[in-house]
């Protein structure tokens, strides 16, 4: 691999953090910062695809979110199912393919049929992939890819390469590449559960700034810095 390869950002990873703390500087409810933060969502996921990135991963819904407010679950569970109504054709304007992450028997199954049906009609786009994770977390992931491993049996004295190329083909990022970059917004610095295994060599960028007020200047900036940076690979 050439150093400039290394630096290819390939798949992008947002966690989306700071919605509630933007809404409460503006004495606004907390929904409302989630409002604003599918506006950069909207911005960011263009940028990548008329930017050369290929998959996009976007932290929606975690599995620890059920825990919030009834009130701010099922608005969360409507902004989804508005966008999923009325945004298909930015997908297929844009040539984006649509797929979601995370345990989506957990959501209505007016919502699960919403998210099979963009996934469907935009299965044939291929210039970028946006990966909305919603009822995700990596725990419950790998948990979910060992059960089905289990169920459709391992073979008997697998290698361990064999066994790694199984559990990855199992996650529901199946086919998807590992984490090149992965940005969290909202000051926070960890990871909450998200993309743990694919994020295994992934380069770390925090910032500050509130997901509603993240945008594409600072985007590029984070970009820059991460083609900068010296990525080993555990290499020296
Ligand atoms: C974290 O901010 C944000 C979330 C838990 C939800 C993120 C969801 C969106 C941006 C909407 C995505 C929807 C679509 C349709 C793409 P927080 O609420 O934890 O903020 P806080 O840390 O300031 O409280």
């Amino acid at each position: 691999m050439n150093p400039k390869s290394k630096n290819t950002l390939n798949h992008l990873a947002i966690i989306m953090d700071g919605n509630g703390r933007w809404a409460k500087e503006r004495k606004m409810k907390r929904t409302e910062g989630h409002k604003e933060g599918v506006k950069v969502v909207r911005e960011i996921t263009k940028w990548c695809a008329t930017n050369g990135i290929k998959f996009l991963s976007l932290y929606a819904f975690s599995t620890e979110n059920w825990t919030r407010p009834k009130i701010e679950v099922d608005f969360l569970m409507k902004l989804l199912e508005q966008h999923l109504k009325n945004e298909s054709k930015t997908y297929d304007e844009y040539d984006i393919r649509f797929k979601v992450i995370g345990d989506t028997m957990g959501f209505s199954k007016k919502l699960r049929n919403l998210i099979t049906s963009l996934e469907n009609s935009s299965a044939k786009n291929s210039t970028l992939t946006q990966i909305l994770a919603l009822n995700y977390g990596s725990r419950d992931e790998i948990a979910r890819a060992i059960l089905k491993m289990n169920k459709n049996g391992i073979p008997n004295g697998i290698s361990k390469n064999d066994m790694i190329n199984l559990l990855e083909n199992s996650l529901d990022t199946k086919e998807i590449p590992d984490v090149d970059l992965l940005i969290r917004t909202g000051g926070e610095m960890r990871l909450s559960n998200f993309l743990l295994y694919q994020c295994a060599y992934a380069e770390l960028s925090f910032s500050k700034t509130l997901f509603p007020d993240f945008n594409i200047e600072e985007l590029k900036k984070i970009i820059e810095n991460f083609k900068q940076r010296n990525r080993r690979f555990g290499a020296i």
